[in-house]
């Protein structure tokens, strides 16, 4: 039985503010925290221990997966006393692994919502005979991913990190966050440091003559780092194309959680989550938006692929599009905030005081 690390630890600095007080997998997505589904997803494909590398905001996992039997799972929890990064967090956990040195591990990022073959990779590696094999997939434009071109046969060429010139733009196949190691390749990445796996260790092993080997999986692929695509994230796994068994109801256009207070004439669209104990009041549209627990959409207002966080207060005819606003904010009445707007946990805005200058 393959086990498999998750790497939690990251600051998760591009999705502030919603990662100040909460860790970037902790994060609700589809109503449960993000990591739920992840987890869900490896116990399909037939992971039962895997251990969490945690750092940033590290007490707050434990508390809630427990030693993960609610999911079928055996969960165990690293925590770094400083941040090793990808690579240092793989071999601060190895002392947790069970498997054999020529046994396969696999591992995730844990801000990746994918629809991956996970038992397809597994094989791919077990039939190469590589010691790493890497999930790609293919992205338009690639300028803000790693590249990896590989040969005919899938094997690894080279590792070309957020390539700018066109010239370095080889391939359109990028390093999707999932991999498969030999046990032994863990054991010999330098512990007590930090290292990073995409620029020190792979490029490492290729140099050093090891095999590593890719596998296409163009599936549904989403890095979950930036506001915009949490939010797009969460309503696709509301909507049912991005697959996971954990989230917590009947797929479709709209999750209202239970306690959730739903005024019957509020329109709730494009998988649009309500989180527990919050309030859409009369007249409200809301599509395409996660608003988490406690929060409440006024009578009128307007929220479009936006994200309101937990306890937040969004006033009578305010239209937000693209925003994010933090933990326990408030927006006054007749506001309007769009284009990547970020309201900080606990700010105020007063009624009428912000316009989109475009407008005008
Ligand atoms: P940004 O700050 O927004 O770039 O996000 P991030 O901190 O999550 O960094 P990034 O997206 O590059 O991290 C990829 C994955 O590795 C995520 O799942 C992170 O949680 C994880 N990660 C990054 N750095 C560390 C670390 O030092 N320790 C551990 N345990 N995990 C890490």
């Amino acid at each position: 039985m393959t086990e498999a690390i998750l790497l939690v630890g990251g600051k998760g600095t591009r999705l502030r503010p919603l990662t100040m007080h909460t860790p970037k997998p902790m994060v609700p997505a589809a109503g449960v925290p993000f990591l739920t589904h992840q987890l869900a997803r490896a116990r399909a494909a037939g992971v039962e221990h895997i251990v969490l590398a945690t750092s940033y905001l590290a007490e707050v996992f434990e508390p809630y997966f427990g030693d993960g039997s609610a999911l079928g799972l055996h969960l165990e929890y690293v925590t770094e006393v400083e941040p090793l990064g990808t690579g240092g967090a793989i071999r601060n956990v190895a002392s947790r692994l069970r498997s054999a040195p020529d046994e396969p591990v696999l591992i995730f990022n844990g801000d990746i919502l994918t629809g991956l073959d996970i038992e397809a990779l597994v094989d791919t590696h077990r039939t190469t005979g590589a010691d790493v094999s890497l999930h790609l997939t293919r992205v338009e434009d690639p300028r803000a991913f790693g590249l990896v071109p590989t040969d005919a046969t899938g094997r690894v060429t080279a590792f070309l990190e957020k390539p700018q010139t066109p010239e370095e733009i080889v391939t359109d196949q990028i390093n999707a966050g999932a991999y498969v190691f030999n046990r032994s390749v863990i054991d010999s990445i330098p512990a007590d440091r930090p290292v990073s796996v995409e620029r020190e260790t792979f490029p490492g092993l290729l140099a050093a003559g090891a095999h590593l080997q890719g596998m296409v999986d163009s599936t549904y692929w989403l890095d979950l780092g930036t506001p915009q695509a949490f939010v797009r994230g969460s309503a696709d796994l509301v909507l049912g194309r991005a697959p996971s068994p954990a989230v917590p109801g009947r797929c479709g256009d709209r999750l209202v959680l239970d306690t959730a207070e739903v005024a019957p004439d509020a329109k709730l669209t494009g998988g649009t989550v309500i989180g527990a104990g919050a309030v859409v009041e009369p007249g409200a549209r809301v599509d395409g938006s996660t608003v988490l627990d406690g929060a409440v959409i006024e009578a009128g207002a307007q929220v479009r692929d936006s994200l309101v966080g937990a306890g937040a207060r969004i006033g009578a005819r305010t239209v937000l599009e693209g925003a994010v606003i933090g933990d326990g904010a408030f927006v006054g009445a007749d506001n309007e905030l769009r284009a990547g707007a970020r309201i900080w946990c606990g700010a105020r805005i007063d009624a009428a005081s912000i316009r989109f200058s475009s407008d005008q």
